[in-house]
């Protein structure tokens, strides 16, 4: 039987801070609110002329180091992005020539703040399938260039990052059991309504979102969504030892946290220092916890998204 094991993580974030104080300075709010309401303290963005390519190479490069897995060993390439480099080609074929290698498969895939259990879940389907051995998965996000810096009920809630895993296949289980799921009558409630057309933007550029109810949402399917993982892989809640939900906001990690009955301790929290990073927010929380030695060789990670699209997912991942 061929299983899937994360054999290497790797994130990178621009080194530009953006605290909440910097922003009172341009809109109308303060730190205090957004800690409150979101628990957000500072995000980074990125320089005018970084682009999501870049911050997934960055990512990429760490994640390989820690496999010790070269570029030309990989059999796929899989970019989660909502802030592509360009409409084509992919961003996954710009970080295949970046990287120095070609002849694997590449290509992004488009499921927002769910992207990269998406793509995980995908490249675990390759793999175990035996369509690839090897596969490096990315998460990277430019959001920056999609928000209206005029809206303050969307511009604090934000940044910008990448994260990424390196997977091979092997004997022993590491990706467990996973779920994913997409309601697209919801489609409207957190959006990028806009494209390219005729060489003008038809609609808008900008995100919009309902925050409530996206809140709403989001706080359920996470629970139901976690249940439903462990129930495939016969086991229960008591077996996770860390739980990474799609870092939006404090509130909704801590109401999950809350409602699937695991301490506070066992909850990955980066959404204070890195803000929402879209599909880069898991894999970038997944890198830090394991290099700061809180998720060890053995210990089992529920990984969760939610986000446009609607979508949802999650897998659950022996490391
Ligand atoms: O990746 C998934 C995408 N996003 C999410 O998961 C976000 C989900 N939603 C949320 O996190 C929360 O709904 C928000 C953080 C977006 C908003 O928190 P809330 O507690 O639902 O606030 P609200 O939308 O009910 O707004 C309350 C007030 C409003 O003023 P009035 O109408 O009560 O006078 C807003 O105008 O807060 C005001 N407000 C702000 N005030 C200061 C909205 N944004 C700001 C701001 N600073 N940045």
């Amino acid at each position: 039987m061929t299983y899937t094991r994360i054999v290497g993580t790797g994130s990178f974030l621009p080194a530009n801070v953006v605290t909440n104080d910097d922003l009172a300075r341009r809109v109308d709010t303060s730190d205090e609110w957004i800690v409150t309401r979101t628990g957000i303290k500072q995000r980074h963005i990125a320089d005018p002329e970084q682009t999501s390519s870049d911050l997934a190479v960055e990512a990429s490069k760490a994640a390989l180091a820690a496999a010790g897995v070269g570029a030309d060993e990989l059999d796929v390439i899989i970019v989660a992005t909502s802030t592509p480099d360009f409409v084509f080609p992919s961003t996954a074929c710009l970080v295949q020539a970046r990287l120095g290698t070609k002849g694997c498969a590449a290509f992004d895939v488009q499921a927002v703040c769910s992207g990269f259990v998406y793509a995980l879940v995908l490249a675990d389907s390759l793999i175990r399938a035996g369509q690839a051995g090897s596969a490096l998965v990315i998460g990277s996000e430019v959001f920056s260039r999609i928000l209206d810096w005029n809206d303050r009920s969307t511009c604090v809630l934000f940044g910008d990052g990448a994260g990424a895993v390196v997977l091979r296949a092997d004997s022993r289980p590491g990706i467990l059991g996973s779920m994913l799921h997409a309601d697209g009558s919801q489609a409207e409630i957190l959006a990028v309504p806009g494209n390219v057309s005729g060489g003008s933007i038809i609609g808008s550029p900008f995100l919009r979102m309902d925050g409530q109810a996206v809140f709403k949402i989001a706080v359920k399917v996470l629970d139901e969504v976690a249940r439903e993982t462990v129930a495939r892989c016969g086991l229960s809640l008591d077996d996770i030892d860390w739980l990474i939900p799609h870092q939006a906001n404090v509130r909704i990690l801590e109401a999950t946290a809350k409602r699937l009955k695991l301490p506070r301790e066992r909850l990955i929290v980066t959404v204070d220092r890195h803000a929402n990073t879209s599909a880069a927010s898991v894999p970038l929380a997944l890198d830090l916890a394991v290099r700061d030695g809180r998720i060890r060789p053995g210990h089992r990670v529920m990984l969760q998204g939610v986000g446009g699209g609607f979508t949802w997912g999650a897998a659950l991942v022996e490391m």
